[in-house]
């Protein structure tokens, strides 16, 4: 898909990932819409970027928003939800258990309000993340919402294609504002941490995510599959 002129549409698309493939998509010539529930937070934005405010959790207000913005030809979600709960499984809450499946029914909104208004040739990008197919320790919550949104992509491909496609990404660990780590020195710290068995022992950036995002946007031959943005996490030791 050639992306000058094409209406996008980035839920998530004012901070981190969402942000940066917000810019790539604006500097290769598109109009994007970047939403989330506070878009302030996205700062100066380039031309052809517009904002607006939604929970991705509304199903009702989802439904109008999409809506009313159709048609249109890209279709991003790197919305994170809601909160991610971390620690052995056994002794987690629940609750908190429950609570970071927010990020699925998120982008089953996006998927299922979305699909309707996406014009022939479009297609949906939705992330993911490593722990879906690492299976970390501590991580069973990122890991079981993980592999569900990347069933329900695979399963979704089959039932949009050919008109339409719908991939996933998966980043490793990236600096974003969601690494909630205060302090240059801390960060670093963490993510050289974070990252130490890994073949490129470092965090990724929103922009290197965000250029897997725009490959499988871009190239009308791929379809229903997952793009490891993640500095060789599945391979490390
Ligand atoms: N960073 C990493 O290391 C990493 C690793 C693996 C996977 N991922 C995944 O990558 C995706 C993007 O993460 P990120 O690191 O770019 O996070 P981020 O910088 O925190 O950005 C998350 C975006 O989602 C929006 N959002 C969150 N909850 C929302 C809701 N309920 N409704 C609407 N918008 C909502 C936020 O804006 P508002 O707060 O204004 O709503 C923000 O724009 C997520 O799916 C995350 O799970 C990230």
């Amino acid at each position: 898909m050639d992306i000058k002129g094409k209406k996008a549409v980035v839920f998530g698309g004012t901070s981190g990932i969402g942000l940066a493939t917000t810019k790539l998509l604006a500097q290769a010539g598109a109009n994007v819409v970047a939403i989330s529930r506070d878009p302030s937070k996205a700062g100066e934005l380039p031309a052809g970027v517009s904002t607006r405010a939604c929970d991705v959790r509304d199903s009702a207000a989802m439904e109008a928003l999409l809506a009313e913005l159709g048609p249109f030809d890209i279709l991003v979600s790197a919305a994170t939800g809601g909160d991610r709960a971390v620690g052995p499984f056994v002794e987690m809450d629940i609750d908190g258990f429950k609570g970071s499946f927010d990020k699925l029914w998120g982008y089953a909104n996006v998927v299922r309000f979305g699909a309707a208004h996406l014009n022939e040739g479009g297609s949906i990008t939705l992330v993911s993340g490593s722990p879906a197919r690492a299976h970390p320790r501590d991580l069973s919550a990122l890991s079981a919402v993980g592999g569900a949104v990347e069933a329900l992509v695979k399963t979704v491909a089959r039932e949009i294609a050919p008109q339409r496609r719908i991939n996933v990404v998966s980043p490793g660990v990236i600096d974003t504002p969601m690494m909630t780590l205060e302090g240059k020195a801390e960060r670093e710290a963490a993510y050289a941490d974070m990252t130490k068995g890994y073949l490129i022992p470092r965090a990724g950036t929103a922009d290197e995510v965000a250029r897997g995002l725009m490959f499988v946007i871009t190239n009308d031959f791929v379809t229903g599959t997952i793009v490891d943005v993640d500095g060789g996490w599945l391979l490390s030791d």
